[in-house]
C-alpha cells in the first residue's frame, strides 16, 4: 500500500514510525512532514491546509489511503475533499470533526445525550455574557468556540479576570472569529486523563491512557503550550474508571454523533477530568492527541494499517486492539522561550545514538534539515523523546536518561513530567 500521512509534527512522527513497520506499507509519504520523518517516509512540501494539491498529488501518486492527522484541515473537510475525488482517507468528515471544532456544538450534545461534563451556559453577546459573571461562582472557565491552537481556554479566578476573559475573547478578538461564540462553565478540579479511541461509525476500541503536562514549566508553572510531555498509561485510570466511562461516556457519544447525522469515524480523544462526582469530560478532540500519540503508538501491538481501514470500512467490531504491559513517557524539548519568543536554526547533537536503540523513540516535531544535510531546530516543540520500560518509573528514568544526550542551544523541557505517578 502507498500511504499519505498529512502533517508536519512530533504526532505525525509517531503515526509515520508506526506505519512503516507495517508489512502492508511499501511507500509513506508525508506533507509536509519534518526531518524527522523523512528518516521513514518521502516528505511533500505541500501544506495542510492546501487541500487541491494534496488530492491531486495523492492521484498522480495513486495513494491507498491517506490519513489526516492535525485538527485544522479535519474541520475544514480534508477528508471530504479526497472522498469528493474518489480517495480513501481516514479521519471524521467536517460534519463529525464538529465535535471539536465546536465546542458549543460538543457541550449541547452532551447535555442533549446525558453525557457528563461541566455545567455551562453559550454566548454570543459579550453584554450577556458580562451580565451572566455577575452572579456566577469563581473561578470560572471560558472558551473561545472554535478552534484556537489550544489557547482559547481562560480560567479566571476573580470576576475581574473574568470580566477581562470576554473582553479579550468576545471584543478584542484574540482568536479571531474563534471568539464569535464562547462557552462559560463551572470550574473542575481532579486528575486529568487523556483516552484515545478509534471509531469506525458505531464500534469503539479504546486505546491505553495517557496523561500530558500543558504548562511549560515544573511544578505546572508557566504559559499554557501544546503540552510538554506525557506518560502512558495513567495509574489513576482504573478499571472502575474505565468501566464507568464506556457505559456512560465513550458509546453514548459515539451513538450521539450517529443519531445527530454526524456519523463519527476517525479518532476520538476523550479529554476527562477524574472529579469527586466522577468522571466528566472536559472536551473532545477529533484526531490524535499531540504528545499523547507518542506514548500510546509505541505500546500498540495492533498493526495500525489494520485499525485504519476498520475505522473506514465499518469492521472495527473484529478488531481486538491490544497495548503491551509496560510503560512509556515522552519528554518534549522545546526551544528557549517557548511558547513565546523563541529562534530557530540550532544544530541538534546526539540525535545518531538513538536511530536503532531499542524502546527509545526520538520523534521530531520542530525539526528540519537546513542546506547542509544537518537537522536543525525549526519549531517551538522541537523534539519528544519517548522512551519505554517494564512500568512508569522506569520509562521515566529512561526518557530523561536519553534527553540528557541530546543538545542544541538554549534547549529547555521540563524535569517533572509523570512525577504524578509517584503519589499514585
Ligand atoms: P481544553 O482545551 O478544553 O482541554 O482546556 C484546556 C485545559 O484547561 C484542560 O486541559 C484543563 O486543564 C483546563 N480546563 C478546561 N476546562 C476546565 C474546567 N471546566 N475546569 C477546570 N479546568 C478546565
Ligand atoms: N495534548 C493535547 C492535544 O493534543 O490537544
Amino acid at each position: 500500500m502507498k500511504i499519505l500521512i498529512v502533517g508536519g509534527g512530533g504526532r505525525e512522527h509517531a503515526i509515520a514510525w508506526k506505519l512503516a513497520k507495517s508489512p502492508k506499507v511499501e511507500k509513506l509519504y508525508c506533507a509536509p512532514g519534518n526531518a524527522g520523518i523523512a528518516q521513514v517516509a518521502e516528505c511533500v512540501d505541500i501544506g495542510v491546509m492546501d487541500f487541491e494539491r494534496l488530492v491531486r498529488f495523492a492521484k498522480e501518486h495513486e495513494i491507498d489511503l491517506t490519513v489526516v492527522a492535525p485538527d485544522d484541515p479535519l474541520a475544514a473537510g480534508a477528508v471530504d475533499a479526497f472522498e469528493a475525488a474518489g480517495l480513501r482517507a481516514f479521519g471524521p468528515r467536517k460534519n463529525a470533526a464538529i465535535l471539536e471544532g465546536s465546542k458549543a456544538f460538543s457541550k449541547d450534545l452532551m447535555k442533549k445525550y446525558g453525557i457528563p461534563t461541566a455545567a455551562y451556559e453559550t454566548f454570543r453577546d459579550p453584554e450577556k455574557a458580562l451580565a451572566y459573571l455577575e452572579t456566577a461562582k469563581m473561578p470560572i472557565v471560558l472558551k473561545a468556540d472554535g478552534l484556537a491552537l489550544g489557547k482559547g481556554v481562560l480560567i479566571c479566578k476573580t470576576l475581574e479576570e473574568a470580566r477581562e476573559g470576554v473582553r479579550t475573547l468576545m471584543l478584542d478578538k484574540q482568536f479571531g472569529s474563534a471568539g464569535d461564540e464562547i462557552v462559560i462553565e463551572e470550574f473542575m478540579t481532579g486528575r486529568e486523563v487523556s483516552v484515545l479511541s478509534f471509531v469506525d461509525g458505531k464500534t469503539i476500541r479504546i486505546m491505553t491512557s495517557a496523561q500530558d503536562h500543558k504548562r511549560a514549566k515544573d511544578g505546572d508553572q508557566g504559559l499554557n503550550t501544546g503540552g510538554m510531555g506525557t506518560f502512558s498509561p495513567s495509574p489513576f485510570y482504573t478499571a472502575e474508571v474505565d468501566a464507568f466511562c464506556r457505559e456512560k461516556i465513550y458509546q453514548p457519544t459515539v451513538d450521539a454523533m450517529r443519531a445527530e447525522g454526524r456519523e463519527f469515524k476517525g479518532i476520538i480523544f476523550f479529554g476527562l477530568m477524574l472529579t469527586a462526582d466522577g468522571p466528566k469530560v472536559l472536551e473532545y478532540n477529533a484526531r490524535f492527541g499531540d504528545p499523547e500519540t507518542q506514548v500510546v503508538l509505541p505500546r500498540m501491538k495492533n498493526d495500525l494499517v489494520d485499525l485504519f481501514e476498520a475505522c473506514i470500512d465499518g469492521t472495527l467490531d473484529q478488531i481486538d486492539l491490544e497495548f503491551e504491559d509496560n510503560a512509556a513517557v515522552c519528554v518534549v524539548m522545546a526551544s528557549g522561550g517557548y511558547p513565546e519568543h523563541y529562534e530557530k536554526g540550532f544544530v541538534i547533537e546526539g540525535l545518531d545514538q538513538f536511530k536503532d536503540a531499542d524502546g527509545y523513540y526520538v520523534f521530531h516535531a520542530g525539526t528540519k534539515l537546513d542546506g547542509n544535510g544537518r537537522i536543525v531546530t525549526s519549531g517551538g516543540r522541537v523534539l519528544g523523546v519517548t522512551a519505554v520500560g517494564e512500568n512508569l518509573k522506569a520509562a521515566r528514568a529512561n526518557a530523561y536518561e536519553a534527553v540528557k544526550k541530546i543538545s542544541f542551544q538554549d534547549a529547555f523541557y521540563r524535569h517533572d513530567i509523570g512525577k504524578a505517578i509517584d503519589e499514585a
